[in-house]
C-alpha cells in the first residue's frame, strides 16, 4: 500500500496535531484538522499556525486538494474556512453526521432558521465507506462515532487519521461526555480500526504528554491493540465503558468548548458581523 508522507505541526495552545499529508508522486496534499488560534481572553484570532503549513505546502510546491476534519472540535476553533479561502481549488470535508450536531446545537445558540444543519457549509460531506483519492493514493473514510457522533477516521494509503477516537497508547482514549458522546459507540468504533493491519501507521489529533514525556503524534494498530491503556486487544466493552464513564465524570468542561463548537459547526467561519461591524460569540449560561 502506498505510504504518503505526513508532516505533523503541533498547536501547543490546544495540544492539536494538524498534519499536512502528500502523495510523493503527484504532490497532491492533504490538510487534516487545521488550527485557527484564538485567545480567549482577548477575543482575538490569529492564523500564524495555519500559515506555517500553507508555507510548508508553497516550499514544498504541493497542491492542496483536501482540508479535511475528524469532527467538530471542542477544544480548539478551525481554521478550514480561512484554510479554504487562501486556496479555493481545495476541498473541505467532514463526516456526514455534523448535521446532528449542527442541529443539536442550533438551539442551544439560538441560530434561528436561517442557519443550515444540512451541512451545507462544507464542501463535501463524508459517509461511511466512502473512497476517494490523494494524487495516486487510496484513501477510504471509516466513521468512528463515540467521542463525538460525526466522528469519522481517515485513511490514506497505510497512514490512518483518527482524531480523538485513539490517543498514543499511554493516553487511552477521549472523553465521550459531550453532547452526542457515548462510550460504547467509541469501544465499537475502535474495534473497526484494529481490524486493520498491525503495522497501519496511526496519527492522533491530540497529545498532552502523558508523564511529563515528550508530546508524540504517531502509533500503529499493533502499538493500540497492544499497549492502549483504555482498550487493547480483549478488553471487553463493559469493562471499557466502566473505565471511560469513571475518568469523564472527573473532567472540567474544555476551556473553549462554547466558542469552538459556534465556530466549528460553522466550517471554521465566524458568525456574520452585527450592525456595528463587529462578530460576537455567544455564551449560554446554565447550559452545560
Ligand atoms: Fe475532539
Amino acid at each position: 500500500m502506498t505510504a504518503p508522507t505526513v508532516q505533523a505541526f503541533f498547536h501547543a495552545d490546544s495540544g492539536t496535531w494538524t498534519y499536512l499529508v502528500s502523495d510523493p508522486g503527484s504532490g497532491a496534499a492533504a490538510v487534516i484538522d487545521p488550527v485557527l488560534d484564538f485567545d480567549a481572553k482577548s477575543g482575538r484570532t490569529g492564523t500564524t499556525s495555519i500559515q506555517a503549513v500553507l508555507d510548508a505546502i508553497g516550499a514544498q510546491g504541493l497542491g492542496l486538494r483536501w482540508i479535511l476534519e475528524t469532527h467538530a472540535h471542542a477544544d480548539h476553533l478551525s481554521s478550514g474556512a480561512w484554510l479554504r479561502a487562501q486556496v479555493p481549488a481545495a476541498i473541505l470535508g467532514i463526516g456526514e453526521v455534523i448535521r446532528e450536531v449542527q442541529a443539536t446545537f442550533r438551539p442551544i445558540f439560538n441560530l434561528g432558521d436561517d442557519f443550515p444543519v444540512d451541512g451545507s457549509q462544507f464542501d463535501h460531506l463524508f459517509r461511511d465507506g466512502e473512497v476517494f483519492a490523494l494524487g495516486a493514493i487510496d484513501c477510504a473514510v471509516i466513521a468512528t462515532p463515540g467521542h463525538t457522533n460525526d466522528s469519522v477516521s481517515y485513511r490514506i494509503g497505510d497512514a490512518l487519521f483518527v482524531g480523538d477516537s485513539l490517543f498514543m497508547p499511554d493516553g487511552g482514549t477521549a472523553r465521550c461526555d459531550f453532547p452526542g458522546g457515548d462510550a460504547a459507540r467509541l469501544f465499537r468504533s475502535i474495534q473497526r480500526l484494529y481490524a486493520l493491519p498491525d503495522a497501519t501507521r496511526v496519527f492522533v489529533c491530540h497529545d498532552y504528554g502523558p508523564g511529563g514525556r515528550a508530546v508524540a503524534c504517531e502509533s500503529s494498530i499493533g502499538a493500540e491493540k497492544q499497549g492502549n491503556i483504555h482498550v487493547r486487544e480483549g478488553t471487553g466493552e463493559q469493562d471499557y465503558v466502566a473505565v471511560r464513564t469513571a475518568r469523564d465524570k472527573t473532567l472540567a468542561m474544555p476551556a473553549l468548548l462554547l466558542p469552538a463548537v459556534q465556530v466549528n459547526i460553522r466550517a471554521g467561519a465566524m458568525p456574520a458581523p452585527e450592525d456595528n461591524g463587529i462578530r460576537y460569540l455567544k455564551l449560554p449560561l446554565d447550559r452545560f
